[in-house]
C-alpha cells in the first residue's frame, strides 16, 4: 500500500498550530517551580498539588452520599482477540457494522464478504463505532430497560468497505463510504430474565443519518458568505456529517455529535492554500478517502467554501426521525473531539468542547438564554446564542476563559475577522490571537456529577511537545516527548460552570514506571495505560476512562508489554485506576454510556483488526482480528457492546 493511501485519521501527522500566540511565554516563565512539584512528588506530589491549589473546591461536599467503591477484581493487560471484562461481567456485542438499523421494510441482512451496496449500507450501521449516548423510552423518563442509542460512525477503512477494498474505484464505492459515517439511532431494550438487550426491529424511531443529510445551520455562521456554495447560495444547509468523533447529551433530550478530521476528506492543489485551509490542515491531497475523485464537493478548487460547512457540533433530536439536524456553529469550527454539556447553576446551558490535534486548544460554550426544563423548543435554540471561549492555563495553577467575541481581544477585523461568523468558522485563528494555551491534544471531557465546577480532560499525547521548532514544555503540559498523555483537571471559580476563572491541576501523568525516558514514566496510582481518549463519569461518581493507543504504537515501541486498548475505572477521591476491561486486537475503546440505573454499560469497540497503515488490506481482512464474528468471519467489524453484571448489580461496584 503506497504512502498517499494511508489514512492518517487521528489528526496527529503534524500540528497546524503554528501560532506565536501571547500566552505562551508567560507560562513558560513559570513553568519551572511548578514543574519540579510534579515530578518530585511522583503519585503523591499530584495529589499533593490538588490538594494545595484548590483547597475549597476540592473539599467542596459532595452532592450524593459517600464515595464510590470499586468492587471488581483488575484485569491484566490482554492480546486476546476479544472483550475481557473481570469476572462476573459479561460483554455482548449489540450491534455492529452492517447490521440493518431497524427501518420498517429496509433490513438488508450484513454481507461477510462486504458486497452490500451503497443503499444498502445507508439503512445498515455504519463503520467504526465512537461516542454514544443512551436515551430512556419514553421520552424524558429515567428508563432503564428501554431507550434509544445514538452512535457515531466515525470514519471508514475502505480496505473493509468494499469487497476489493480500494482497487477499483467508483462513485459507488464513495457513495458507500459516505453512507457509512454519520450516526445511527437505534431502539434497544432488556429483554429481561438474565436474556440481555437486543435492538429493537422494526422501530419506528430507526434512522441513520449520513455524509449526505440535509443539516441546516444554526448560529452565527448562517447565511455567511463563507458558507455559501454554488448548491446552497443561502448558505443555510449542509448535506451530511462526518468523521463524527465523541458526542454529548443536553438535558433537554437531545444528542450532539461532533466532526473532527473532517480535512482529510478535501483537496485543494491548486498550489495555493488559503491561511484557513492551512491551520485547518486542508492539503493539496487527501487522507486517502479519495472521495474528491468523484464528489466534486470535496475538491475544493470547485468548491472553496465546502470545507467551511464542516468542523461542527451537530444537534440531532433522536427522538424525532424526521427532525432535521442542525450543526451549531455558535460552538466553534475545529476538529471537534466530544461536546459535554452542563447547566450552570444561573441555569445556562454550557459546553465543553476539545480539539484533538497535536498544540490546539480546550473551548467552552455559555448559551446566552437559559434552559427551561420543560420548553423543548426554546431549549431548541440554546446552542445557537451564546458566547465562545477558550482556555489558557497559566503557570500558578489559575486559569482564564478568554471570549471569542468579534471586535474584543483583537479579534477584529484588523485581524481578519470580518464579524461573528467569520470569527467560529476560524475558531482556531481567533484562540491564537486571545492567546490560548496550546495542549496535547484535548479529546474527552467529564463534569464531576458529585463537586460543582470540577471538570476533566483527556491530553491523550503529542510526541512533538519540545520537539525542535515545537513548543516546549508548560505547566499543563509538563512533558516533553508526551507519548503516554495525561488527565488534565479544572474547578470553575466559586462551582459555577459558566464563569470566567479556574484552577487547575493535573490528575494523572499516564505512562510505564519502568520507562527508559523519565518522560514516559508517569505518575500513576494503580493500574497502568497511555493514550487515555475516552472519559466519562458515571451515575456514581466513578470516571471511566478508554485508550486508544494508536494501531501504530500498540504493544510495542514505548507500549511493549502493555496489550490492546484498556478501559479502566478511577474514584477521584483516590486517584487509583483499576483496568476493567481489555479490547480485541487492533481495536480502540470508546463509546461510554450508562443507563440510568448504571447496571448496564455500552461501549463501542472501533476499528478492531485495524492493521498499522489504518486501511486493511480486503485479500486477508481477518489478518489481525477475526472479532467479533470469530474464525467464521468474513470481515472484523465494529460494534456496541452491551456489559453487565451477572447478579444485576450496579457496574463497577
Ligand atoms: Fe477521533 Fe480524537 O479521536
Ligand atoms: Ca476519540
Ligand atoms: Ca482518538
Amino acid at each position: 500500500m503506497s504512502d498517499s493511501y494511508k489514512i492518517k485519521h487521528h489528526g496527529v501527522e503534524e500540528c497546524s498550530n503554528t501560532s506565536d500566540n501571547s500566552a505562551f511565554s508567560a507560562v513558560l516563565d513559570a513553568r519551572f517551580s511548578r514543574r519540579s512539584v510534579l515530578q518530585a512528588g511522583g503519585a503523591a506530589g499530584v495529589a499533593g498539588l490538588s490538594a494545595g491549589l484548590l483547597p475549597a473546591l476540592v473539599q467542596a461536599a459532595p452532592l450524593s452520599a459517600k464515595p464510590a467503591v470499586l468492587g471488581f477484581a483488575p484485569v491484566p493487560f490482554s492480546v486476546e482477540d476479544r472483550v475481557v471484562v473481570p469476572q462476573g461481567y459479561a460483554a455482548d456485542v449489540l450491534y455492529a457494522w452492517g447490521d440493518p438499523v431497524g427501518i420498517k421494510g429496509m433490513s438488508p441482512a450484513f454481507k461477510a464478504d462486504a458486497s452490500n451496496s451503497a443503499a444498502e449500507q445507508a439503512v445498515q450501521a455504519g463503520m467504526h463505532h465512537d461516542g454514544m449516548a443512551y436515551f430512556g423510552l419514553p421520552q424524558g423518563t429515567k428508563t432503564s430497560k428501554h431507550g434509544l442509542l445514538a452512535i457515531n460512525h466515525e470514519y471508514t477503512d475502505d480496505g473493509l468497505l468494499h469487497s476489493d477494498g480500494m482497487k477499483s474505484w467508483d462513485g459507488d464505492k464513495v457513495k458507500k463510504a459516505q453512507a457509512a459515517n454519520g450516526v445511527s439511532v437505534i431502539e434497544v431494550e432488556d429483554a429481561g430474565k438474565g436474556r440481555g438487550w437486543r435492538v429493537v426491529r422494526p422501530s419506528k424511531y430507526a434512522r441513520r443519518i449520513t455524509a449526505s443529510t440535509p443539516i441546516a445551520i444554526g448560529g452565527p455562521a448562517r447565511g455567511h458568505t463563507l458558507m455559501k456554495t454554488e448548491a446552497d447560495p443561502l448558505g443555510v444547509e449542509i448535506l451530511g456529517t462526518l468523521n463524527n468523533c465523541a458526542n454529548g447529551q443536553t438535558p433537554w433530550g437531545t444528542y450532539l455529535t461532533c466532526e473532527e478530521n473532517f480535512d482529510g476528506y478535501f483537496v485543494n492543489d491548486s498550489g495555493a492554500l488559503s491561511d484557513n485551509e492551512k491551520r485547518y490542515g486542508i492539503k493539496n491531497k487527501d487522507a486517502g478517502y479519495k472521495w474528491a475523485w468523484e464528489d466534486f464537493r470535496f475538491d475544493l478548487q470547485l468548491n472553496p467554501n465546502e470545507a467551511n460547512r464542516f468542523g461542527w457540533v451537530v444537534e440531532i433530536d433522536p427522538f424525532d426521525p424526521k427532525s432535521k439536524p442542525v450543526k451549531r456553529t455558535a460552538l466553534g469550527r475545529f476538529k471537534h473531539e466530544g461536546a459535554t454539556v452542563t447547566i450552570a447553576p444561573d441555569g445556562r446551558a454550557v459546553v465543553y468542547m476539545g480539539d484533538d490535534q497535536r498544540f490546539e486548544y480546550i473551548y467552552k460554550f455559555v448559551s446566552k438564554n437559559r434552559y427551561q426544563p420543560n420548553n423543548r423548543k426554546a431549549n431548541s435554540r440554546l446552542l445557537d446564542e451564546g458566547t465562545l471561549y477558550v482556555a489558557r492555563f497559566d503557570a500558578d495553577g489559575a486559569g482564564q476563559w478568554l471570549p471569542l467575541v468579534h471586535g474584543q481581544n483583537g479579534v477584529d477585523a484588523s485581524r481578519g475577522f470580518a464579524d461573528q461568523g467569520e470569527v467560529v468558522i476560524k475558531a482556531r485563528m481567533a484562540a491564537d490571537v486571545v492567546g490560548a494555551t496550546k495542549m496535547d491534544r484535548p479529546e474527552w471531557i467529564a463534569i464531576n456529577p458529585k463537586v460543582a465546577g470540577e471538570v476533566y480532560c483527556t491530553l491523550t499525547n503529542n510526541s512533538e511537545r519540545g520537539g525542535e521548532g515545537k513548543p516546549g514544555v508548560d505547566a499543563a503540559n509538563p512533558r516533553a516527548d508526551n507519548k503516554f498523555g495525561h488527565i488534565i483537571r479544572w474547578h470553575e471559580a466559586g462551582g459555577n460552570a459558566a464563569a470566567n476563572a479556574f484552577k487547575w491541576d493535573i490528575f494523572a501523568l499516564a505512562g510505564k514506571p519502568d520507562a527508559v525516558k523519565s518522560e514516559h514514566k508517569g505518575a500513576l496510582k494503580g493500574d497502568i495505560f497511555g493514550s487515555a481518549d475516552g472519559l466519562s463519569f458515571d451515575q456514581q461518581g466513578v470516571l471511566w476512562v478508554q485508550t486508544d493507543v494508536s494501531t501504530s504504537t500498540v504493544n510495542m515501541k514505548e507500549y511493549a508489554g502493555m496489550g490492546n486498548n484498556q478501559m479502566l475505572a478511577v474514584i477521584p477521591e483516590t486517584g487509583e485506576f483499576r483496568r476493567f476491561l481489555t479490547g480485541p486486537n487492533g481495536s480502540e475503546i470508546t463509546g461510554i454510556s450508562f443507563t440510568p440505573d448504571n447496571k448496564t454499560l455500552f461501549i463501542n469497540i472501533q476499528h478492531p483488526g485495524e492493521p498499522e497503515s489504518e486501511r486493511s488490506d480486503p485479500a486477508k481482512p481477518t489478518a489481525i482480528s477475526s472479532w467479533p464474528d470469530g474464525a467464521a468471519a468474513g470481515r472484523p467489524r465494529s460494534a456496541t457492546v452491551v456489559i453487565r453484571k451477572l447478579d444485576g448489580g450496579v457496574i463497577g461496584s
